[in-house]
């Protein structure tokens, strides 16, 4: 199964400028460092890269690695190698070559997040002695960091504690002959490599990044087994992806779909360094402004990793959590360097959601009861620092009482029913935005019910019993207060007067997505989004609709298209109220219909809701773990 997801994504690139992100990088196992494929038309061995994430907003600090120079070793020939194919699998990166008498095969891996690894196996048809070595070139402006020291070349970076080490191994021969020229580095063997006839030789080069050399000591790597073990954890991640649960959807493209979208995730994979205590996933690789991890971003990602890398989704939880504060509050986002996080806001509640979608697929009660009371603290403080009334409604709103802090707490920072917000001040450090969201209180609504769930299955019978309460007192408000009975949707609503903000937006059916909205209501709700001037477009459920004059459908970013976290609580929204087939239908629509997502285009953050067209970051980790909770089935406890 594993071969048969060969070039999903085009992994083809080279960098024309240190920060160069018109193309896709691999990377694996939560490294910070990653490489491509060499541009097609360049035939000489070797990759591109490595692109190091970790230095500023993400560098290539190196042009090519691993280029291969074969002698005869008696006649002193050079062996010149004709380029065979180059593709990009689930896990690593390979090429093939040949020469007279002779294979060559390049396969770039991850042995764990520091190690990078390129396998070169040789085989020749006859008894051949050959002298190897291999090359590699730095970025320009780096050929000043870079060092021999004994049998390795290393690399150091201005205004930085991390390294980066290349070597050479192979058994029983030495390959300490290290040569710097500019740019240039090439490490050799000290003697010639015996071929024996169709028996492959292997030679390791081995690229290690340290973060931080002060603190961190990276695990020697274990050669022997280190191919067997990634194909053990690849095959791990690729035995969950199940054929096709949607009517109409060919298993094969929902088989492929979703192997893109767990490439996505795990390319976005990155380890505990720096200031980050735990494992966690960035929104995109390919954006400089995304190199953290984000409060809703975790929580859906991790929704979608429990799944088939559920060590991974736990991980997620923590990372975020490890920065709670005595309040309660999880802040925005957290960087390497914490001096960066964004304590201004936090974001949507969805991380009851997320801890219970992991306990689903694993049934690990452990991580429930390390997670209760900080799932309990943080809903808790929604109604401390967010609820300016005191009525059990809460508001999106700012630590600093900005709105544009206010707004990034929805996380629809531009979205058209906040274009006329106030703030009202609640007590020191805490602002609320004049209005009472409906998104927001639905998936507070939604996490009293998973809370009481959470409680029921730790032995918490009172705690049960109180969200429950709690969670009908919260459904009767949304359902009388927050949906107007003359358009049939839910609206945001006005502190105060209690006045409807009459924008439908995608926030309008995430009453639905919860079970707060009686049947009636659903109903209403689902017309609205079943019409094609509104929600139902060529690519469906667009986050303002078609038919509102501040509809942008291309780059309007949240004030129009479709963001596919809010395209699947659309399409569970329909589910949930007995919609099967429209769900089936539109679900099938946002798979067939975002351009070049059954080829090899990434995953976009967002999509034009009337072309299909996907647009701003690509290789978007949310977009990948919605198109993953939509292509597989959901799990039962
Ligand atoms: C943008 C989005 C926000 C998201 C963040 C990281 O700010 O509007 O919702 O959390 O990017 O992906």
């Amino acid at each position: 199964a594993v071969a048969s997801y060969v070039d999903v994504l085009d992994l083809h690139g080279a960098p024309k400028t240190p920060t160069d992100r018109s193309f896709n990088i691999f990377f694996d196992a939560g490294s910070w460092h990653g490489y491509s494929l060499p541009l097609a038309n360049d035939t000489a061995t070797g990759f591109s890269g490595p692109f190091v994430h970790s230095l500023g907003d993400g560098q290539w600090v190196g042009a090519r690695f691993a280029q291969l120079t074969l002698r005869n070793a008696a006649s002193k020939q050079s062996i010149a190698l004709r380029s065979v194919d180059s593709h990009a699998a689930p896990g690593y990166l390979v090429r093939r070559f040949s020469g007279p008498g002779l294979t060559v095969s390049q396969t770039l891996f991850f042995a764990d997040s520091w190690h990078a690894l390129v396998r070169i196996e040789l085989t020749a048809a006859t008894s051949l002695d050959v002298d190897l070595s291999v090359a590699g070139r730095v970025m320009p402006q780096q050929q000043k960091g870079l060092v021999k020291d004994g049998d390795t070349v290393t690399q150091t970076f201005a205004h930085s504690n991390s390294k980066l080490t290349t070597r050479l191994q192979t058994d029983g021969v030495a390959a300490d002959q290290v040569t710097l020229s500019g740019t240039d580095y090439r490490i050799g063997l000290n003697q010639p490599l015996h071929l024996k006839p169709n028996q492959a030789a292997t030679v390791w080069v081995e690229q290690t990044l340290v973060y931080d050399v002060r603190t961190e000591a990276p695990p020697p790597v274990d050669l022997a087994n280190a191919w067997a073990r990634n194909r053990e954890r690849w095959t791990g991640y690729l035995k969950s992806v199940a054929s096709s649960h949607l009517s109409g959807l060919p298993d094969a493209t929902a088989q492929r779909v979703s192997v893109k979208a767990m490439l996505t995730l795990l390319g976005n994979w990155r380890a505990a360094r720096g200031d980050l205590h735990h494992d966690g996933v960035i929104p995109s690789y390919s954006n400089p402004d995304f190199n953290g991890f984000w409060a809703w971003d975790s929580w859906k990602h991790a929704a979608a990793l429990a799944r088939f890398a559920p060590a991974l989704a736990r991980d997620q939880m923590r990372a975020m959590f490890d920065y709670q504060g005595a309040d309660g509050m999880v802040p925005d986002c957290v960087y390497l360097d914490k001096a960066g996080n964004n304590w201004r806001d936090t974001k949507p509640p969805l991380a009851v959601w997320a801890t219970l979608e992991i306990y689903r697929a694993t049934g690990d009660k452990a991580f429930l009861a390390e997670m209760y009371d900080k799932l309990v603290r943080y809903h808790r403080w929604w109604f401390t620092a967010r609820d300016h009334d005191h009525n059990g409604v809460a508001e999106y709103g700012s630590t600093d009482g900005t709105k544009v802090a206010a707004k990034w707490e929805s996380g629809m920072d531009n979205g058209v029913r906040f274009d006329a917000i106030n703030m009202l001040k609640n007590g020191e450090g805490a602002w609320s935005m004049d209005q009472e969201s409906v998104d927001l209180n639905a998936y507070l609504y939604k996490e009293k019910l998973d809370l009481a769930h959470v409680a029921a299955i730790l032995g918490k019978t009172q705690d049960h019993v109180q969200w429950l309460k709690e969670a009908a007192t919260m459904k009767a408000f949304i359902q009388t207060r927050m949906f107007d009975m003359t358009r049939g949707y839910f609206f945001d609503t006005k502190l105060g007067s209690g006045d409807p903000v009459r924008v439908y937006g995608s926030e309008g059916w995430t009453a639905l997505w919860a079970g707060a909205a009686s049947p009636d209501q659903a109903k209403s709700v689902i017309r609205i989004m079943l019409d094609p001037a509104k929600f139902a477009t060529v690519m469906p459920f667009p986050t303002l609709a078609a038919d509102d004059p501040h509809f942008s459908p291309i780059k309007g970013y949240w004030r129009g298209p479709v963001w596919i976290d809010q395209a699947y609580f659309g399409v569970e929204a329909l589910r949930c109220y007995g919609y099967a087939q429209q769900a089936d239908d539109m679900a099938r629509r946002l798979v067939l219909n975002a351009k070049g997502l059954t080829q090899q285009a990434p995953m976009y953050e967002n999509y034009d809701p009337l072309t299909g067209q996907g647009y701003q970051s690509p290789n978007f980790s949310w977009a990948a773990a919605s198109y993953l909770l939509l292509l597989q089935k959901q799990t039962s406890e």
